[in-house]
């Protein structure tokens, strides 16, 4: 059948984030058990190209038309335009785009375009490069590179997302979001901030935790943003403000201090091929297996609404300190 995927709460799931990889080429604090605890899954266990491929016609089928790729850091996957150019090429995925780190970007940037991108979303948590080399363990230089890179290569309107973090590029003595606010208009993006979330294994929530009204209250930011104008989302996880010098608007993604799982369309799979209808719940189907098992196309659309019928009406975070929860880098933001 073609009907499209409806949750509980008659939310219709047409946004689909797959994790191509669980390796990173960086190693941010918020994002990862301890450096060296982390191991990444085996080859194996890792969804092939064609599956992931097979799998999205399918979700497209049943009204899926957003696709972003995460990861990891989706650009260290092999022949990652390959997999680009499938999924552009597949009926009924109008906005195909990436949530990249854009160390790789300038490489690549002129390549994703052409085989069939359309936007693209970089992680930039901080301009400073002795701060920005502690938080990431990688440099600065290529980042600003791939994102001058992007905006060559026309993979607009590019967003910039950052995690606010007190004491290491917000609140006081450590704030950056004038400057980062600055940077994006002159680099012609929107950028995002995005309220850090306490998953299980990462940053300290409790001591690094900021809120986005927190931070609108600091001068600098309050002279440029104009707070007094009516907030604007469409359907993202996403509010913007009008900025008062300049077109761009900026962004805010608050998931601890106002919830937007109200209208939420997003579903997610996971690198080793686990659907997981809600970023912070834990439960997930293992889609991977079902295939691998040789599981009909039947057997997966019923899973992806089996998938669609568990996604709570809120997420919850794991504050449960037994839970399993998966990091970040698993699933992908
Ligand atoms: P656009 O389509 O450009 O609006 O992108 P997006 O916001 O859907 O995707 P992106 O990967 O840029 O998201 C940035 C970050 O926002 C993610 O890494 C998460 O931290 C957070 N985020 C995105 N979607 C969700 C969501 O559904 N729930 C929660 N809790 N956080 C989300
Ligand atoms: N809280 C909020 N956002 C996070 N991301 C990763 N970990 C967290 C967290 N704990 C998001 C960031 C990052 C992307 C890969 O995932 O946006 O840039
Ligand atoms: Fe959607 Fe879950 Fe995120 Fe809420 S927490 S917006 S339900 S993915």
């Amino acid at each position: 059948d073609q009907i499209g995927l409806y949750d509980r709460f008659d939310r219709q799931l047409t946004y689909l984030r797959i994790s191509v990889t669980d390796r990173c080429n960086m190693r941010c604090d918020y994002c990862r058990p301890a450096a060296d605890a982390y191991k990444a899954e085996p080859h194996g266990q890792i969804l092939r190209y064609e599956e992931i491929e097979h799998i999205t016609r399918l979700a497209a089928e049943l009204g899926v038309s957003k696709v972003r790729i995460t990861g990891g850091e989706p650009l260290v996957r092999r022949d990652l335009l390959k997999l680009i150019e499938k999924l552009a090429a597949i009926p009924g995925i109008t906005d195909l785009s990436i949530t990249t780190n854009a160390t790789l970007l300038a490489k690549y940037a002129d390549d994703l375009a052409m085989a069939g991108l359309n936007r693209i979303n970089i992680s930039l948590d901080s301009l400073n490069a002795l701060r920005f080399r502690k938080l990431t363990g990688a440099e600065l230089a290529p980042v600003l590179k791939g994102i001058e890179a992007a905006k060559k290569a026309g993979l607009t309107p590019i967003k910039l997302n950052t995690v606010l973090m007190r004491g290491i590029n917000a609140g006081e003595n450590y704030s950056e979001v004038a400057e980062l606010i600055d940077f994006a208009i002159c680099c012609d993006a929107t950028i995002r901030f995005i309220e850090l979330m306490p998953m299980k294994q990462g940053l300290d929530w409790d001591k690094h935790y900021i809120s986005i009204d927190e931070v609108l209250a600091e001068d600098d930011v309050r002279q440029r943003i104009d707070l007094e104008a009516v907030a604007e989302s469409q359907n993202t996880a996403a509010s913007y403000l009008p900025l008062k010098n300049s077109p761009q608007k900026v962004g805010f993604i608050t998931p601890m201090s106002e919830r937007f799982c109200d209208d939420c369309n997003r579903l997610r799979l996971t690198a080793d091929g686990h659907l997981r209808s809600c970023l912070p719940a834990e439960s997930e189907l293992n889609l991977r297996d079902l295939i691998r098992s040789g599981g009909s196309d039947d057997d997966v659309r019923n899973l992806f609404r089996r998938s669609a019928m568990i996604k709570p009406k809120i997420g919850t975070y794991g504050f449960n300190k037994d839970s399993e929860q998966r990091s970040m880098i698993h699933i992908g933001g």
